[in-house]
């Protein structure tokens, strides 16, 4: 196949930054993905209605020309969200998700809840208002093997969490493993997960692939090989339980190559070839579409994307970096060729169906 026409697909988790990072940032997103899941994960964190408001616009100004590009914004859950913000969150109608970072579990998530004992009485509004909660699921114990950490947050807290209040609404954000899958098709209704382009196509050796390789680098970590090809197996098989994350988190290289690099990998401009890749692999190539366009906007009760996007197997050469003004970005692949590639006019939109 040559060609894949697709309706055009959603980002059910996205890190766009804020300010020159987000300028340079979004075009990528915004020229084919029609809306996208925007993590709170700002500094200071986006925890009241009123910010979320004022991030949205600053996003919808950094739209390029003639951009349809919706974002759909969440709120950042702390210690102290009351549930009075949350019922205001509802009630925007451009809210659409709540998220919850363990304290300390990843990037920008210091502010982040301390123990979900805490926030049981937001939770439970969560469930009678109907507003999903998007779960980072890692515990943070230092003792916890990091590469254990994401299995062992499904036995301590996401299970017996949903044992508790079983009418609540997760998103089980970029799930890494093997127990994650198996948990998420436990459940009969209200959970789903997201999966980014680098679990389905990368196990934990690329970390460490003839040196340190911290464009690799993200959290929940890569796993080995077994994880990866579970969560490959539940991306295509059809399940719309699973659907499309790419949780593209821009840093700087300065940020990422370091003593210390930051989690986050940079993956907006080649996402959706990335998973067309991931599906052509398995086989399954005619189930893109659905994990892109389909199970997102089916589990949020939003209406599908009505515009048609088409993809091309022919090769490109990732740029080796993107410059901004926070310096260069990185991005997974970085300098490599690439066997898709979305198909684009000479203002570089993409388009669709007929040739322009
Ligand atoms: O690798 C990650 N980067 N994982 C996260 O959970 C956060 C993200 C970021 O914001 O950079
Ligand atoms: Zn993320």
């Amino acid at each position: 196949m040559r060609e894949l026409t697709l309706t055009r697909p959603d980002d059910w988790h996205l890190h766009l930054r804020d300010g020159a990072m987000l300028t340079a940032v979004l075009p990528a997103t915004a020229t084919v993905f029609g809306r996208a899941i925007v993590m709170p994960n700002l500094r200071p964190p986006i925890t009241t209605v009123a910010q979320a408001a004022a991030y949205r616009e600053r996003i919808l100004a950094a739209r390029p020309p003639r951009s349809d590009f919706v974002p759909l914004m969440t709120l950042y859950l702390t210690d102290a969200t009351a549930p009075e913000e949350l019922r205001l969150a509802r009630q925007s109608g451009f809210i659409h998700g709540v998220k919850l970072y363990p304290a300390g579990a990843t990037t920008h998530s210091e502010a982040g809840v301390t123990h979900i004992d805490r926030i049981l009485p937001a939770l439970e509004t969560l469930a009678e208002i109907g507003l999903p909660l998007l779960v980072h699921g890692e515990v943070t114990d230092p003792s916890v093997d990091v590469f254990d950490r994401e299995a062992r947050y499904i036995d301590t807290v996401l299970g017996p969490l949903l044992e508790r209040l079983p009418g609540l609404k997760v998103v089980f954000e970029h799930i890494t493993t093997a127990q994650a899958v198996d948990f998420v098709r436990s459940r009969a209704q209200g959970l789903a997960a997201t999966i980014t382009p680098q679990h389905l196509l990368y196990n934990r050796n690329a970390l460490f692939q003839g040196g340190l390789r911290p464009h690799y680098y993200c959290l929940p970590v890569l796993k080995a090989e077994r994880h990866r090809s579970a969560v490959l197996e539940a991306a295509t098989s059809g399940d719309p339980r699973f659907f499309l994350g790419t949780d593209s988190a821009p840093h700087s290289r300065m940020a990422k190559e370091s003593a210390c690099g930051c989690a986050g990998i940079y993956s907006a401009p080649l996402a959706l070839p990335l998973y067309a890749e991931a599906f052509e692999q398995a086989g399954h190539l005619g189930r893109l579409e659905a994990f892109a366009a389909f199970h997102g906007a089916d589990f949020y009760g939003l209406p599908r994307n009505q515009a048609k996007i088409t993809l091309i197997r022919e090769n490109w050469r990732v740029p080796a970096s993107y410059p901004t003004p926070d310096g260069e970005l990185i991005p997974l692949r970085a300098g490599e060729v690439l066997p898709w590639q979305v198909a684009t006019d000479a203002q570089n939109r993409p388009w669709a169906g007929d040739h322009p």
